[in-house]
């Protein structure tokens, strides 16, 4: 599906894959866990922008409030496909140094991203690194690399919704969509 200009988005795209109730219920799981695994230690949390916007959110709300946040824009893909590459990381100078961090992202799918992510942090001297994804793509990974944290193992299908985007679009729906026939 494409989106054309004028197009109504109040008619949502592709097929439902996963409900705004199952997501609340899978949310509030992952932040129970992840609150035990950090209790009584200070970390950090770095959420991968734009796609991860709505489940930092609910996710946070959950967690200890001495957590701190960052956000960082990073992106790889063009429309339906990665581009290989990973535009966006900070500088992190020293400030990283000796930190929990935990990396909050949509989605792990090629795995680019978040492997990059992951080892610009230990690069930058983070002693415990960990990641929680909301879905996981059952496709073979182009760079080997895993979450902590996964939400829900979804298919090889290309999804839209609770932040995930076609190119800008489709981010507030409430629920996850497949786009894939
Ligand atoms: P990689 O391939 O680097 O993917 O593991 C991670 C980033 O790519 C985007 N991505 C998607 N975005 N629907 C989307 O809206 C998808 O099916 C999809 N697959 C990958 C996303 O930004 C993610 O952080």
């Amino acid at each position: 599906m494409t989106v054309r200009q004028g197009q109504d988005c109040m008619e949502p795209p592709g097929k439902a894959l996963i409900s705004a109730a199952r997501i609340r219920t899978r949310v509030k799981q992952l932040a129970g866990e992840i609150a035990v695994y950090y209790r009584g230690q200070s970390f950090t949390i770095v959420a991968l922008m734009n796609g991860s916007v709505f489940f930092l959110v609910d996710l946070v709300r959950r967690l200890p409030a001495t957590a701190r946040i960052e956000c960082w824009t990073v992106s790889s893909y063009a429309g339906r496909k990665s581009t290989g590459k990973l535009k966006g990381l900070p500088q992190l100078g020293v400030r990283f140094k000796g930190t929990r961090v935990l990396v909050v992202d949509d989605i792990l799918d090629t795995g680019l991203t978040l492997s990059k992510v992951l080892a610009h942090v230990r690069q930058a001297g983070a002693v415990d690194v960990k990641a929680c994804v909301l879905l996981r793509k059952g496709v073979a990974r182009e760079v080997s690399c895993e979450a902590d944290w996964v939400g829900f193992e979804i298919g090889s299908e290309f999804v839209v919704g609770y932040g995930l985007d076609l190119d800008g679009a489709y981010r507030a729906l409430p629920g996850i969509r497949s786009l894939t026939d």
